[in-house]
């Protein structure tokens, strides 16, 4: 589904940007964090990867989860820390203005589950290979990460057609913010490398968007406290 290129844009209107991303597209990104949200585990700890207005985060926190967020847009941010007031959500949700080059201030094995939705296709190749180092370094053994983001089809066919749609918009959006997003090529296998074990694998909306959990084992001998 081509409409997530338009979310460069959409995240310039941070109010707005929940609504519009998900008539973007066609409520789907919401279903999914819905679903993300329905099968945590109540009392985990989860980090967010780039929580943006805090809405996965209001519905983690709405499950029984403690979240702790970051983000790199101080706008973002603003309208995170707006939720946690308007939704009451306390201590339960806390969010730090910071990008993934800054997640060494997270502690080593201290969360349950990482999550981030629609983030790593904004991120550099560096970008990524760290966050999913850092990712694994924060999580306890046996804990999870979900990400939910565009991929690129799996078929030739549906891999050009998907380009193709995508580059009117994707140049729009270009013009507008002079940034753009990537649909990732190999994300299980930038978590396999970062020492995961993927798990479900799903993907929907032409191929083109993808489910990923994966899971930090719980037998690294290479992660244990010295
Ligand atoms: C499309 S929005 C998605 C927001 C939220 N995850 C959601 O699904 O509602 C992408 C978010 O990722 C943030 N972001 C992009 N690159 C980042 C980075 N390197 N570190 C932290 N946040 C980042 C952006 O500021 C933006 O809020």
């Amino acid at each position: 589904m081509f409409s997530y290129v338009f979310m460069k844009i959409l995240e310039t209107r941070p109010r707005s940007y929940d609504r519009n991303i998900n008539r973007a597209s066609l409520g789907k990104i919401r279903a999914i964090k819905r679903q993300i949200a329905n099968q945590a585990t109540p009392g985990s700890k989860v980090l967010e990867i780039g929580c943006g207005t805090g809405e996965l985060a209001g519905m983690l926190v709405a499950a029984g989860c403690n979240v702790e967020g970051f983000d790199l847009s101080p706008s973002m941010v603003g309208a995170a820390r707006e939720r946690i007031k308007s939704e009451g959500l306390g201590d339960s949700f806390t969010v730090h203005n910071a990008g993934v080059d800054s997640m060494d201030i997270f502690a080593d094995r201290s969360y349950d589950t990482v999550v981030s939705t629609l983030v790593f296709s904004e991120m550099s190749d560096d970008e990524r290979r760290y966050a999913l180092a850092n990712a694994y370094r924060v999580l306890s053994p046996g804990g999870k990460i979900i990400i939910a983001d565009e991929v690129s089809p799996r078929s030739g066919v549906l891999r050009f057609l998907h380009s193709m749609t995508r580059a009117p918009a994707l140049l729009g959006t270009y013009l507008v913010t002079s940034a753009t997003t990537r649909p990732l090529d190999d994300i299980a296998g930038e978590l396999t490398a970062a020492g995961f074990v993927v798990g479900k694998y799903a993907r929907s909306q032409g191929d083109s968007f993808a489910v990923v959990v994966a899971v930090k084992p719980a037998g690294d001998k290479n992660d244990e406290p010295a």
